[in-house]
């Protein structure tokens, strides 16, 4: 098998858990024009902001197959554009007059083409994630390509000093802010070239909306549970943790015990705790660490004490009564719902 062969090219559509509120279809609008004015994206962005999601999403909708590149330290322009990594060899049996034979043997490097290479020949859509944790000698061979569509290859390629870039082509990238650990300061002249769309937290109905459809709990306790998160996060010294990804892992966590979103359940308040890590955040009250202790006020400011028990009717008012009523069950809201939801 070649190497070429071994390439991942991904067919993207819409995921059905993906949440589309205005939050984020002005995102993905805007980026979806940029890049078919021909212009590469870039989601720049704390972790858990979503820029991988809505890369992808874009990339989805653009209806064309995918390169993905995860950026890499370690990564050299050759894994990116490719390089002469295996060999071909070629052997010639010369035995036109008989009774001569005539060997000849040669061994050379073989050129393969990386995914960079792979996307710019072919049109794919390449979504760079984290570019910036590759270096920024890697990521030089995207000015030209950015610039004036053309990739620059070494001459080694058979022969070829550059392709031109295929008109479908688009390119998507995300980025950690610089002040995060393993990331490298990108060039001006990169960035020049790339239209960034800058992404925070999203907003509140969108961060229920996501809690929501990747746990399966009812709107209410996710809605509780992003409240807790978010004000936590406020506490935090540069509001960057808990993210998103903490809601999810709360909501799937109770969705999975079948669990009750309820400052009186002392088993959520210890999931909550544990996720959110309230015993390490710096947090401090007369001198005192005081994570947890802020973390309980919160829970309690944001959940009801206990899931609330309602009377499920079970016949319309206009119909009339049976002889003899029986008692109508009472039902926890929230695993009723989320019994719904499930068995849909
Ligand atoms: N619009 C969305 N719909 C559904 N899930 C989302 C959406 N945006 C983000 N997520 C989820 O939130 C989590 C964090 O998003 P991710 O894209 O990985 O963040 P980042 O790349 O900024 O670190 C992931 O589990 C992702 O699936
Ligand atoms: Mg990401």
């Amino acid at each position: 098998m070649s190497y070429q062969e071994e390439l991942t090219v991904l067919t993207l559509e819409k995921q059905p858990d993906f949440v589309e509120t205005p939050y984020i279809e002005s995102l993905t609008t805007r980026a979806l024009d940029y890049v078919r004015a021909g212009y590469p994206v870039h989601f720049c962005g704390p972790a858990g902001t979503g820029k991988t999601a809505l890369a992808m999403h874009v990339a989805a909708r653009l209806g064309r197959q995918v390169i993905l590149i995860h950026g890499d330290d370690e990564f050299g322009s050759s894994d990116l554009i490719g390089g002469q990594l295996g060999y071909r060899s070629t052997k010639v049996i010369d035995n036109f007059i008989h009774s001569v034979l005539k060997k000849e043997e040669s061994v050379s490097k073989q050129w393969v083409d990386n995914r960079l290479t792979t996307a710019c020949k072919y049109g794919f859509t390449l979504i760079y994630d984290e570019f910036t944790r590759s270096r920024p000698e890697a990521n030089n061979v995207l000015l030209a390509i950015l610039g004036e569509r053309l990739l620059e290859l070494p001459s080694v390629r058979l022969g070829e000093g550059y392709i031109q870039v295929h008109p479908h082509f688009s390119a998507i990238f995300t980025s950690n802010p610089e002040e995060y650990a393993g990331v490298h300061k990108t060039q001006d002249a990169l960035m020049d070239r790339m239209i960034s769309l800058k992404l925070d937290h999203p907003d509140l109905e969108t961060e229920v909306g996501i809690t929501q459809a990747k746990s399966g709990i009812p709107w209410r306790d996710a809605k509780a549970i992003v409240a807790i998160v978010r004000e936590f996060r406020t506490l935090g010294v540069n509001n960057a943790r808990p993210t998103i990804r903490a809601c999810i892992m709360l909501g799937r966590i109770v969705a999975m015990r079948g669990g009750t979103v309820a400052a009186g359940d002392p088993t959520f308040r210890e999931l909550c705790r544990d996720v959110l890590n309230a015993d390490y955040i710096k947090v401090t009250r007369d001198g005192q660490a005081a994570g947890l202790e802020r973390l309980d006020e919160i829970i309690e400011k944001c959940c009801p004490r206990s899931s609330t028990l309602v009377v499920i009717a079970a016949e319309s008012p206009r119909t009339a009564p049976p002889p003899a009523r029986r008692r109508q069950p009472l039902v926890n809201v929230a695993s009723a719902a989320e019994g719904a939801h499930h068995g849909a």
